[in-house]
């Protein structure tokens, strides 16, 4: 019997694949389809890939074509499977030609004839208008929006706008991005969508005029510093059937999330401490980041992040905070906060002018989760146990600034009508602008 195995994602199956399948088949007497899993595809930097795994499956079993199929789940799965399998044919499109000469080695590699003229991409790129976001404001983390959104499909950066607008004259030509506007208004007429990476204070009104426009918001984080406005700004975005979502790129973060649902399904037993910690050193004392009129410091810079996986592991009833805080020029250089759950206990440590080692420690009944730092932009972390044996280490992709993660979720969110991620809830967003809240109002602040 002669085995033929083949790959692909197979996403919107068309006649393509089909046509590819047919041949495959026809070159032996069984044939085996290997389909990407939606985490393999993601590391591999498809993120745009429509139809979930389970899907995919389907869809090439009712073409009745394959004997068996298989998941694809990690790079070099190939020569495993090849082996495991005893195949005698690796075939794939001819797109692929060269690229699979090392499994000569293992087996024969045949590249078949690829149908012209049809593809996934093409078929997504029909069926999906473009989402043209305006970026407003053009500082530093705007800098690093752009390129990632070139690896997002279905966007388009197609204006930006800066209260000073010499600033962002210079940003759109430099991204190129066809179009700089003088007034907010304006930004707001021409795009589907905004993301707003001004300054802290600026957000909620920006927020607000942008939803009441009808366009969608992706907003940094952190979205506002009040949990009121928090509520009132996601009532408002789904009264008028928009997307409102709080850029944090770590709940995007493909480890992260993996990481938040192992535990969730109870790997290192039941979530009794999580220790969180970020420090960030700048030199430059003039930065927003240092001026308390600009809601500078490291609760409004930084908290955003220790809070998630704080709140996405143990929900977001707390029962008790305190903050300890050192201040410097109207500011807190550095925080420490404790946080009291009904059977747990939290702590996060945030600095601009304290060094802290910057990991995450997720400690449970039967073992405990370390996460390196820098542990909100990770691709990496290990799972402790009592018994050494068993310690696990887990790795994953973070591309680039990584961003694009949080921009296709966005994008995903406006074409699929979701008003709320799993990655990030409206809930998990408004209590953590509570929690900055309580820090703004003082309440059980101690200064050290
Ligand atoms: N294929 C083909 N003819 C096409 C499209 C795909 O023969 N017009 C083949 C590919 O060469 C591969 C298999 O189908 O062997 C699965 O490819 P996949 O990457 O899932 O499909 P594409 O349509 O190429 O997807 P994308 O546009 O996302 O790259």
């Amino acid at each position: 019997m002669v085995k033929v195995i083949t790959y692909g994602t197979y996403d919107l199956l068309h006649q393509g694949h089909i046509n590819l399948l047919k041949r495959a088949k026809a070159l032996g007497d069984y044939l085996i389809v290997g389909v990407t899993n939606d985490n393999y595809d993601r590391d591999r930097g498809k993120l745009n890939v429509r139809n979930n795994v389970l899907e995919r499956v389907e869809a090439v079993k009712a073409t009745g074509l394959a004997d068996q199929i298989i998941i694809e789940d990690y790079l070099g799965q190939k020569i495993d499977d090849i082996q495991k399998y005893d195949i005698d044919i690796f075939a794939i499109g001819s797109d692929w030609e060269g690229k699979f000469d090392y499994l000569n080695e293992f087996c024969r590699v045949v590249y078949l004839p690829r149908t012209e003229g049809i593809s996934s991409t093409m078929l997504r790129n029909k069926s999906q208008t473009l989402v043209r976001i305006g970026v407003v404001g053009t500082g530093r983390i705007s800098q690093r929006f752009v390129p990632e959104s070139s690896f997002v499909s279905g966007v388009e950066v197609a204006a930006a706008f800066d209260a000073d607008y010499g600033k962002a004259a210079q940003f759109v030509v430099e991204k190129n991005i066809p179009d700089v506007c003088c007034t907010y208004e304006e930004v707001l007429a021409r795009v589907d969508a905004v993301y707003i990476a001004t300054s802290h204070l600026s957000h909620y009104g920006y927020i607000k005029q942008a939803l009441q426009a009808g366009k969608h918001v992706l907003c940094e984080t952190p979205m506002v510093l009040n949990g009121d406005e928090a509520k009132e700004l996601f009532q408002l975005a789904e009264q008028q059937g928009l997307v409102l979502m709080e850029a944090n790129k770590t709940a995007h973060c493909p480890a992260f999330n993996h990481l938040i649902v192992m535990i969730k399904s109870g790997v290192i037993g039941e979530v009794v401490d999580i220790e969180a910690s970020l420090s960030k050193l700048l030199a430059d004392q003039r930065l927003r980041e240092f001026d308390p009129n600009q809601a500078g410091g490291s609760m409004y810079e930084l908290g955003s992040y220790p809070l998630l996986p704080i709140v996405k592991l143990l929900g977001v009833d707390y029962e008790d905070l305190r903050f300890y805080s050192r201040m410097e020029g109207g500011i807190d250089m550095y925080t420490k906060g404790v946080m009291r759950y009904s059977r747990s206990v939290c702590s996060f440590k945030l600095g601009l002018g304290v060094k802290t080692e910057g990991n995450l420690i997720i400690s449970g009944t039967k073992g405990y989760a370390y996460v390196p730092a820098p542990w909100w932009k990770t691709d990496y972390f290990e799972l402790r146990y009592e018994d050494q044996n068993k310690n696990k280490k887990f790795f994953y992709k973070w591309d680039g600034a990584g961003l694009r993660y949080e921009i296709q979720e966005f994008v995903s969110c406006i074409y699929n009508h979701r008003f709320s991620t799993a990655r990030l809830r409206r809930r998990e967003s408004i209590v953590m602008a509570k929690i900055i809240q309580q820090f703004t109002e003082r309440i059980n602040f101690s200064e050290i």
